[in-house]
């Protein structure tokens, strides 16, 4: 039995209102303990030393937040809009494979609980659910496909068709994984597709070789690694939808993107499961901001633990954030109200840490309220 009942933690209950509190070391506490050692395992790991993993967190963290007093925050609003869809928060859901790992109704849960909050879930290539019953789930609110190119181009080109059938409002192209990176506690935990579990967005031979071989053969098998910047607007004209490049860590890369065709850039590190010699998302986030100078939209995700995060990678100039792991842990957790919950939380504690800065609407959030803490 778990220590923390999801009653506990605030989850579970409903998303709206959010929890109370909500401690997010406590919520991978439970979530850890309702995964068991494999899930928690391919979840929780990043790549070699799992040093970027910890820099991911503690490079928001050294950024401080300088707030501007005797300002009317009597009215305090976190809605905005992401590549033209209004969102309550500016708060996403990112593209985690293999969900059902996490809750037996993995993606849908996920798309639920994104959906009672009013926000946009990006869904993985890699979802053990068809997109289009994801699709389904989100009931009419925005959502995001994430896309791998593929080697076999034919297949990209049918999954692709398949997303726009489904409604999806935009293509999250992953850029960062050209071959994937040595997950270190996935080879040493032998994680595996499980029997009962498939990856229906890819081809019958895709689940066949996760299941024997794991996720990183997968990625060396199935994904293209001659991709460049012509392929982003070959996927925005096969589409007809905006496309954000994710996995984007230079401004002079992110700049090219866009000159490409690209809608936006997602600054991330692939939640440090990738290049573990990267930089921390956070510390890149002003050069990307500058490169891309207003000619797309501008997302972050990596590391961001804290309402404070948000508030800090909206004033740098991000459009959005994206959340990982934290979401896998509320869907394991608390299935979609725990989902739900987790989102609500953040945008209610961001409401008060948006008025503790002096910044009652969204635009209100500039480079000048954040500043390194030496
Ligand atoms: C378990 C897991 C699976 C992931 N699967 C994908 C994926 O299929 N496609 C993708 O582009 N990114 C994937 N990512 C990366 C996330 O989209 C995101 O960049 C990262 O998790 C953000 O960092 P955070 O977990 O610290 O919030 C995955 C991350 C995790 C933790």
């Amino acid at each position: 039995m778990s220590p923390y009942p999801a009653s506990a933690l605030g989850l579970g209950a409903g998303p709206v209102p959010p929890p109370s509190d909500l401690d997010l070391v406590a919520l991978e506490a439970l979530a850890a303990q309702n995964l068991g050692p494999m899930a928690y395992a391919y979840y929780s790991g990043g790549a070699d030393e799992e040093v970027l993993l910890g820099e991911n967190q503690l490079a928001w963290q050294r950024l401080r937040l300088h707030p501007r007093v005797l300002v009317d925050v009597s009215e305090i609003t976190t809605r905005t809009s992401v590549l033209g869809d209004e969102v309550m928060m500016p708060i996403l859901v990112a593209p985690t494979a293999i969900q059902r790992l996490a809750h037996a109704d993995g993606e849908l849960a996920t798309a639920r609980g994104a959906a009672m909050a009013g926000t946009v879930m990006c869904l993985s290539s890699l979802s053990n659910t068809p997109l289009d019953e994801v699709a389904a789930a989100g009931g009419g609110a925005p959502q995001w496909m994430q896309v791998y190119i593929l080697r076999d181009r034919g297949r990209t080109r049918d999954m692709v068709e398949r997303v726009v059938a489904a409604g999806y409002r935009s293509l999250a192209v992953t850029v960062d994984a050209p071959v994937s990176g040595r997950r270190t506690s996935e080879l040493r935990g032998e994680v595996r597709l499980p029997d009962d579990l498939a990856l229906p967005n890819l081809a019958d031979e895709s689940s066949a070789h996760a299941a024997g071989e794991g996720f990183m053969a997968v990625v060396s098998r199935e994904f293209d690694p001659s991709i460049t910047f012509d392929d982003l607007a070959w996927l925005a004209e096969i589409s007809g939808l905006p496309v954000t490049a994710k996995g984007v860590a230079r401004g002079d890369d992110a700049a090219r993107c866009i000159d490409a065709g690209a809608a936006g850039v997602i600054v991330s590190n692939h939640g440090a499961r990738q290049l573990d010699d990267a930089p921390a998302t956070a510390d890149v986030l002003r050069e990307v901001v500058d490169a891309v100078a207003g000619r797309g939209e501008v997302f972050v995700d990596g590391g961001i633990r804290r309402p404070a995060d948000v508030v800090k990678a909206v004033a740098l100039g991000a459009r959005a954030v994206l959340l990982g792991r934290p979401v896998l842990y509320a869907l394991a957790a608390g299935g979609a109200d725990g989902v739900g919950g987790l989102l609500s939380w953040f945008a209610l504690e961001m409401r008060r840490t948006m008025a503790l800065v002096g910044a009652p609407t969204i635009a209100d959030l500039d480079p000048s309220l954040v500043r390194p803490a030496r």
